[in-house]
């Protein structure tokens, strides 16, 4: 039972969805027929998700009109209950979609890299496909899609399903995903694009102006693809290639299925920030093969994949990388459980979550990425690599297109991992306990220790320029930003800005640590260039903690809200709702608009 749906799939289920839609670009509306086969046993009626849709007609197999009700309207949208016939095995729904669709972001030319023509992306997880679909929008729903999409003839359409590689001359475009899919990954993007192979089955999607760029930085997918194979059993969905969507995308990336969305943010010119692939590379098994039954188990998509992740980073990059990389999650794990612990919800510092009357989105943090992360790793360092493996493998293998929930789970992983290598382990410290348990693996770097050494002897004294930083890379340099003291005084920030050159970064990860570093020393001077970065990028991970750390002072709120009033505008809605909510933007708003 999903407490975040108004479907009843164990009575009425969709198991295909046809789109035959139209984006019209200019009035910021998808409208069409979504139609659908449906398995209903001995049900009279099916319940559908919607969020702000506009259903006009719904009709049965015989074209004949099947009668239907919108209930009433909450967080979580209004179910549409249609009365079927018994045995009736197709429906169809003539709808369009609303102003403030929240999976929808539709951008001018001037809110693209290029500048030339407008853009719309859609993004679904956790619950937002309902506002661009009529559709039973629950992860423990399956179903295959085919769609039609009509856009202007001098845009591109492209979606989480077998993708066209040109621009065809009538703005048409037809799509099919062949295998069961849940709701939330099912995706459309809509731009001037162009393709660039990469590999035998993966390839790129951008911007023009952006496609050789990231085609440079993603040199390594299909290696990774193959890498991840090597691990984990083959992989299953034919092509894998990644669109690079416009800035204001909310997220680093978004698993859907056969095309990545990912921020242009990670191309950073060194290929630094690409692990972002091998994750979302990897929910191709753990989230897209094997999905969290409801979003209280989101931790069995993000917390494997995060483990998945690394292990393909280390096959490609070393343990080195992998480790580094292992680190930097392990820090941001603390700080997020700290801030958990001090807020309303304690409890959303547990694996196993209980989000129910609450927006999944608000209980989607590190926790289950990054503790997630750590149990697996604890439990195989506990097991040994080799047996931890072949019980992932199989695990895949095994319930491949089915969804899975953590009861579930933790009875297989006792059954077939824990029991025969002959360790008891009390699993329900990391499920129901709050915090970290004692006994979690923590990752080591030594190229971390030395990094903290030159803090040491840049706090002591030595000049910036002086330090040994030659071959760092990223990680290194995010290590040494989170790391450095307090209490900086500006004329250190200065000379240390002018030696490494933080302010204006291409690499956004450094760009964002250092503006952060900024704001909490009261140093001001990088705050056009920090405006110009808050006003561009999208991508909430990046906003968050510079919205707040502005807003611990009154005069940094008040900075805060100004660049928020301009940058507002360009953020989806999904970067828009954790900001209102942070800075109090409703009641701001009304008193001064
Ligand atoms: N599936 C997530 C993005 C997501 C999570 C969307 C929750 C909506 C609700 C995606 O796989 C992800 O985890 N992205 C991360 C990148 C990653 C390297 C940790 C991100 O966007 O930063
Ligand atoms: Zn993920």
């Amino acid at each position: 039972m999903d407490k975040h749906s108004f479907a009843r799939p164990n009575e009425a289920a969709i198991t295909h969805l046809d789109l035959d839609i139209t984006v019209d670009m200019a009035a910021r509306r998808i409208h069409g027929t979504a139609s659908y086969d449906i398995a209903a046993k001995d049900a009279d009626s099916i319940i559908f998700d919607t969020e702000g849709l506009e259903i006009e007609a719904v009709t049965l197999a015989d074209g004949s009109a099947a009668p239907f009700t919108l209930g009433e309207e909450n967080f979580l949208g209004r179910p549409l209950i249609v009365r079927i016939p018994r045995g009736a095995g197709k429906l169809a729904i003539r709808y369009s979609t609303g102003a403030e669709a929240r999976a929808l972001q539709w951008l001018t030319p001037q809110q693209t890299l290029d500048k030339g023509k407008p853009f719309l992306f859609t993004q679904g997880q956790a619950i937002l496909t309902r506002s661009w679909i009529p559709i039973q929008d629950s992860p423990g729903v399956r179903i295959t899609y085919t769609a039609r999409v009509q856009v202007p003839s001098d845009l591109m359409a492209v979606m989480s399903a077998t993708n066209p590689q040109q621009r065809s001359v009538d703005g048409r475009y037809a799509f099919a995903m062949k295998e069961r899919i849940p709701p939330y990954l099912i995706a459309l993007a809509v731009g001037d694009l162009a393709f660039k192979p990469l590999g035998p089955r993966t390839g790129v999607y951008a911007e023009p102006g952006m496609v050789e760029k990231a085609a440079w930085e993603f040199a390594d997918m299909e290696a990774m693809v193959t890498a991840a194979e090597e691990l984990y059993g083959p992989y299953r969905w034919g092509r894998y290639d990644v669109i690079v969507l416009p800035p204001s995308f909310p997220f680093g990336g978004m698993e859907n299925p056969m095309l990545t969305f990912a921020t242009p943010t990670i191309v950073a010119g060194d290929r630094s920030l690409t692990a972002l692939i091998a994750h979302e590379l990897a929910h191709s098994w753990s989230g897209n093969l094997v999905t969290n039954a409801t979003w209280d188990d989101f931790w069995l998509n993000e917390g494997f994949t995060v483990y998945f992740e690394k292990r393909i980073c280390e096959k490609l990059y070393g343990r080195d990388y992998a480790e580094m990389l292992a680190l930097l999650g392990r820090q941001d794990l603390e700080r997020t459980m700290a801030e958990i612990a001090q807020g309303p919800h304690p409890e959303d510092t547990r694996l196993k979550l209980h989000l129910e009357g609450r927006d999944p989105d608000d209980g989607m943090t590190d926790v289950a990425y990054e503790k997630g992360y750590a149990f697996l790793r604890t439990i195989e360092e506990k097991v040994g690599r080799e047996r931890f493996d072949a019980f992932v493998r199989s695990y895949f293998d095994r319930h491949a297109f089915q969804s899975m929930t953590t009861e579930r789970f933790l009875a297989l992983l006792q059954q077939e991992l824990l029991g025969p290598a002959g360790i008891t382990y009390n699993t329900d410290a990391w499920m129901v306990g709050d915090g970290l348990p004692a006994d979690a693996v923590k990752p080591v770097s030594d190229r971390f220790t030395k990094v903290e050494a030159e803090i040491g002897r840049w706090t002591a004294g030595t000049p910036a320029a002086q330090l040994g930083t030659k071959a760092w890379s990223t990680f290194e340099w995010l290590h040494f930003l989170r790391h450095l003291p307090s209490g900086l005084d500006p004329k250190r920030m200065e000379e240390m800005d002018a030696a490494f050159r933080f302010t204006g970064s291409g690499n956004a990860e450094v760009a964002a640590a250092w503006y952060e570093v900024c704001i909490n020393n009261g140093y001001h001077k990088p705050y056009p260039a920090m405006d110009e970065f808050l006003v561009t990028v999208g991508r909430r991970k990046f906003l968050l903690p510079l919205y707040s750390a502005l807003a611990r002072t009154e005069s940094g709120r008040q900075e805060a809200l100004a660049i928020y009033a301009k940058a507002r505008p360009n953020y989806h809605s999904v970067s828009v709702r954790s900001i209102d909510e942070m800075l109090g933007w409703e009641k701001v708003s009304s008193v001064t608009m």
